[in-house]
């Protein structure tokens, strides 16, 4: 059986403010080539999105690409793993793993970053920001 999934059926995508599962891209929309550019990207920034054991943010992902390149480069994968089960059971421990990143990375080439989120429940979630290389 052949399946075909176009990427928008894949990838949700909305307005941040509106909708707690959009990832949100902060970092410098100018930046010189070969200085590091620092990147955060959280979800729920304006509307929380749960952390419980049963509804959560599970990972981010970010990846640059190029804007004269075809493919992208894969920045990172950040997982979070603590949700509040222990041996007691769901929501029973006090260890919530937060849904946010900052890391850095360096280019010499304008192009856009894409980050993606994955909630447990509620899927895939895309954002982008274009940035100017100097
Ligand atoms: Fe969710």
């Amino acid at each position: 059986m052949e399946t075909s999934i176009e990427t928008g059926e894949l990838f949700q995508k909305a307005d941040w403010k509106k909708e707690k599962h959009v990832p949100v891209i902060e970092c410098p929309d100018t930046i010189k080539a070969e200085e590091l550019c620092e990147v955060k990207v959280s979800i729920g920034k304006e509307i929380a999105h749960p952390n419980t054991t049963e509804h959560h943010i599970a990972w981010i992902s970010l990846l640059f690409k190029p804007c004269d390149e075809k493919f992208p480069y894969h920045i990172g994968q950040f997982l979070f793993n603590a949700h509040g089960a222990s041996v007691q059971g769901p929501n029973t421990s006090t260890v919530y793993t937060n849904h946010s990143i900052i890391t850095s990375f360096k280019t010499s080439k304008s192009g856009t970053i894409f980050a993606s989120g994955y909630c447990n429940i509620h899927g895939l979630w895309l954002s982008s920001k274009d940035i100017i290389v100097e």
